[in-house]
């Protein structure tokens, strides 16, 4: 599951579809843009107040062979030259996330002066130059001081917190910020952090099902409570910005998930509902709660009382707590029924799910979201393709890649998905969470042998501009021509 893990993230399925489009062919307020995080692209770790995240804690202890995003790509002190490679690129959109302990070093309490200041001037130089923020307020980067006084998200006292940093957020930033994201990959921070323990913090049943040894955690339940407080903790921060900032302040609130999508591996009853099941909880865990006010059936049938409960206030209070919905996007996966991993003593999410997975389908995920949760607004947060991270500028994958995609999301759009906006993961090969600088999704490769990390444009880069910037003539035909024409247009442009 571990490599699933990996594999989902990393693997690309071509999805051919619409292959004729352009910028205006979607609606003029659909946005496109390009993704960060900030642990993985500021740097500056230990400048100006900041206090170390759990992210900071995991990477400082090698568990990324040596890999910290202690420099990452310095976006800390290149903020305005990034912004320019946006401008000139034509982003219309940039997503990006707010370091808690940068901003709040103490978890909570006294703001950061530079903190607050590096945020106002990013924001600022953003909308100078025509960019729309959105922003998230937490990427897998909780404070390492809240995970030390009371263990992080498996206590519900990391529910208050969370609400006060947003609150300061929205105060602060929200006059300028119209679209916050409370939770990157509620769902996959959770798996990762709580049952795997692969990723931060860490905390698993030792040995944990996958063979890593976390020293503390119990992957039969913090898993399941972890992602209960992350939901009480969204809702608040909703309930808030829609009582005190929305009439004013005129932004939306969302949450963002990593949607796998899953098809049966065969027509046999057992795997369509294998596959409804896969669904239900790496999607539905979070999704049927905000929708529906309740877990799904499937999970609560398996997890039994290991599941926590909603009490009707909360349910009532979670249900439609959003206006968007963040989905991060990258393949697709067959699932087959495994009624056997029921019959695990100590059973972890995974076990209980009882499904294995194999190899690549197509996308669906836009009309399952519209035909099971009503069509909400949904944001496509990440999008891109795994490469191995080296000087090859000419990322031709990539740019087909990302040609598929957006060519299937035309259709989807087409078809009366409610979609309004994609971005691309990732703005610049960043400190990637799952093999630090051994891969990148960048549209812009930063040379870390450079003492200057200077960042260099992809095909992908150049591609996307063109796209976006709507050139004459450049109407997409088939990728060959393309392939042609964008080949002439890098020698004599970019890579003088
Ligand atoms: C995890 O918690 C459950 C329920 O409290 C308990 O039965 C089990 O022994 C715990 N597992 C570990 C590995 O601590
Ligand atoms: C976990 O601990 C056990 C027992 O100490 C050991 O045999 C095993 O190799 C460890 N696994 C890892 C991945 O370190
Ligand atoms: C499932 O059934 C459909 C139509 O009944 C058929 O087209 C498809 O090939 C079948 N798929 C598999 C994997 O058997
Ligand atoms: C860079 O990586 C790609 C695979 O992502 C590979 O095809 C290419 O040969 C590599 N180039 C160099 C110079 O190592
Ligand atoms: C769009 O709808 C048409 C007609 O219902 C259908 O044939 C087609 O497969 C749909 N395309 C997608 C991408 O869902
Ligand atoms: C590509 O270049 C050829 C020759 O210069 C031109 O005829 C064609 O229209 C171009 N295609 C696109 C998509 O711009």
């Amino acid at each position: 599951m571990l490599r699933l893990l990996v594999l989902l993230t990393n693997l690309a399925v071509l999805v051919l579809s619409a292959d004729k489009f352009s910028r205006d062919d979607f609606p003029p307020d659909f946005v496109f843009g390009a993704s960060t995080s900030a642990y993985q692209i500021e740097g500056a770790a230990n400048q100006d107040g900041r206090t170390p995240s759990i992210w900071d804690t995991f990477a400082q202890a090698g568990n990324m062979h040596g890999a910290t995003g202690d420099t990452a790509c310095d976006g800390y002190h290149k903020y305005k030259e990034d912004v320019q490679l946006m401008r000139d690129t034509g982003l219309e959109a940039y997503r990006f996330s707010i370091s808690w302990s940068r901003l709040l070093p103490n978890g909570r309490g006294t703001i950061n002066p530079k903190g607050l200041q590096y945020y106002n001037n990013l924001i600022n130089e953003l909308i100078s130059h025509g960019i729309q923020p959105h922003v998230t307020l937490h990427h897998s980067d909780l404070p390492q001081t809240l995970e030390d006084e009371y263990g992080g998200w498996i206590s519900r006292k990391s529910v208050k917190d969370f609400e006060a940093y947003a609150d300061v957020c929205f105060r602060k930033f929200g006059d300028r910020v119209p679209y916050w994201t409370t939770f990157n990959e509620a769902n996959v921070f959770v798996m990762g952090g709580y049952d795997a323990g692969n990723l931060p913090p860490q905390r698993c049943s030792s040995p944990s099902p996958y063979g890593l040894n976390c020293s503390r955690g119990n992957s039969s339940i913090e898993p399941y409570l972890a992602a209960h407080h992350i939901l009480l903790a969204h809702a608040s921060a909703a309930r808030l910005y829609k009582n005190k900032y929305q009439d004013r302040q005129h932004g939306f609130i969302g949450i963002n998930v990593l949607a796998y999508w899953f098809v049966p591996l065969t027509n046999s009853s057992d795997d369509q509902i294998a596959a409804q099941r896969a669904n239900d909880f790496f999607f539905g865990w979070i999704l049927d709660p905000l929708v529906f006010g309740e877990y799904p059936d499937a999970m609560k049938k398996n997890v039994g009382s290991r599941m926590p409960i909603f009490t009707t206030a909360e349910s009532n209070w979670i249900k439609g707590s959003f206006d968007f919905l963040g989905v991060n996007h990258y393949s697709t996966s067959y699932a087959k029924d495994n009624p056997s991993s029921l019959k695990i003593k100590k059973r972890d999410f995974f076990a209980d799910m009882a499904v294995e997975f194999s190899t690549w389908g197509l996308q669906e995920l836009l009309k399952y979201i519209k035909r099971v949760y009503g069509n909400p607004p949904v944001y496509i947060h990440e999008n891109g393709e795994r490469m191995i991270r080296n000087l090859t500028l000419e990322d031709w994958p990539r740019v087909e890649y990302l040609h598929a995609y957006i060519g299937s999301l035309l259709d989807a759009l087409r078809n009366g998905s409610n979609t309004k906006g994609y971005f691309i993961w990732s703005l610049l090969d960043l400190f990637e969470l799952l093999d630090g600088f051994e891969s990148g999704y960048g549209l812009y490769f930063v040379d870390l042998d450079d003492p200057d990390l200077k960042r260099q444009p992809k095909l992908s880069a150049h591609w996307y501009s063109h796209f976006l910037k709507r050139s004459k003539g450049m109407r997409l035909h088939g990728l060959t021509e393309l392939g042609m024409n964008l080949s002439a247009l890098s020698r004599s442009h970019f890579f003088q």
